[in-house]
């Protein structure tokens, strides 16, 4: 462990590429029927993965590409992958519609009388909201205390209730879960807990069409990957895709999260099977990722192959902001949002800054490296996106 200035980073000592059970739920017939699925909709098409030379000349390394999940759906987050696949996958399940497309659901129940609940930061909320909007159903989305005014609102706007609660994110996954018992309606979150695995499981599969096309995308294969974590879903999903795909040749994983929600880290430091939680404010501008509990799916995938495991100030997030945001040379300018830029960020960091440059040679990253980082959301709360990279708010320390 090295805790160098304001980063802390964690080497995964028990990085093993054996097969884990989970993997299965990874397989190439799987994400097959993920991908048909999302094309489905009339909304779908590839996100664009941008090849940023200049910014790999500048940090001399072969190549850094990053993959906009902005234009996702209209949706401007990657989050409507998973919920959208749990719905359908839940709605085939009660009523035997053996095809999996956007019609046949549509279809299938004349009687629409199912709820969908969930709680959120808001890219999931919203995913959820607009799937059920879609194919005609009532969501209930609950949010934490102190959600942003914009978030909410794009969440009413796709016909969903919306309660706010005045509790952290943890506490609002409870009320959730509550309110769902007491009316019968249907949960459908992005983490697991104890016996309640099958949905959030659909919900992971339904992240793996990012890697698929992404896969499809980079003109050769990643030596890195960058990834945020707030429960881990996002990033298991990936880092599972990739084992199942290359097993030994798979790219370096490194999990990175905002230091007050690093639940990640924080079972890395502990290192036993069973995830830690984060309690408090969970208080970060990463809204997305100020989650203080795993998925334990999520990190029992990311314990066995992920690389290294970050935490850092919300500062880092707010450099990576600026930096896609005004990029040099012919490079393409990237909306990339608070939860989404923490990568990019870092990677700044730790070649700008003497006092890191261990972390690339552990890293492996050298003039030879390919990187890739996945921007999981545009401006999603776009009064604090412009405090930040127009005014300059977080600057770096
Ligand atoms: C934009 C964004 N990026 C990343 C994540 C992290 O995903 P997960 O909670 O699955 O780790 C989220 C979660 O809401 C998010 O909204």
């Amino acid at each position: 462990m090295s805790n160098i200035g304001d980063l802390k980073i964690i080497y995964n000592k028990n990085k093993d590429n054996k097969a884990l059970e989970e993997l299965e739920y990874f397989s190439g017939d799987i994400i097959k029927e993920v991908r048909n699925f999302h094309n489905s909709f009339s909304e779908y098409k590839i996100t664009p993965l941008h090849d940023l030379q200049a910014l790999a000349r500048e940090y001399n390394v072969n190549k850094i590409w990053i993959k906009d999940e902005s234009y996702r759906f209209g949706l401007n987050a990657f989050k409507v992958l998973g919920g959208s696949y749990a719905i359908a996958k839940y709605l085939s399940k009660i009523t035997g519609t053996g095809k999996l497309s956007f019609d046949s659901l549509n279809k299938a129940l004349s009687a629409k009388d199912i709820s969908f609940i969930t709680a959120t930061d808001g890219n999931h909320g919203r995913g959820v909201a607009w799937t059920a909007n879609r194919l005609g159903y009532k969501a209930v989305v609950f949010m934490p205390e102190g959600s942003a005014e914009d978030r909410i609102s794009n969440i009413r706007r796709e016909g969903a209730e919306v309660i706010v609660t005045d509790k952290n994110y943890d506490d609002t996954v409870q009320l959730a879960q509550e309110y769902a018992k007491v009316s019968g309606g249907i949960i459908v979150q992005d983490t697991a807990w104890e016996g309640y695995e099958e949905i959030p499981l659909w919900i992971m599969q339904g992240y793996a069409t990012i890697i698929d096309e992404a896969l499809e995308q980079v003109q050769s294969k990643p030596t890195h990957i960058f990834l945020q974590a707030g429960v881990g879903s996002f990033a298991a999903s990936i880092q599972a895709s990739l084992i199942v795909r290359f097993g030994d040749e798979a790219p370096k994983v490194i999990i990175v999260e905002p230091h007050n929600a690093n639940c990640i880290y924080k079972s890395a430091q502990y290192n036993t099977e069973k995830a830690q939680t984060v309690s408090g404010s969970l208080s970060t501008i990463m809204a997305g990722l100020s989650c203080g509990t795993p998925n334990p799916i999520a990190w029992k995938i990311l314990r066995r192959y992920s690389t290294a495991f970050v935490s850092c100030p919300d500062y880092f997030a707010a450099r990576g902001m600026r930096i896609l945001a005004s990029p040099t040379g012919d490079d393409q300018a990237v909306i990339s949002g608070e939860s989404a830029a923490v990568g990019p960020g870092l990677l700044s960091l730790i070649i700008d800054h003497q006092e890191y440059g261990d972390i690339l040679d552990n890293l492996g990253i050298n003039s030879d490296s390919k990187i890739l980082f996945i921007s999981t959301e545009g401006d999603t709360d776009p009064l604090m996106y412009k405090k930040i990279v127009w005014d300059g708010l977080y600057p770096v320390l």
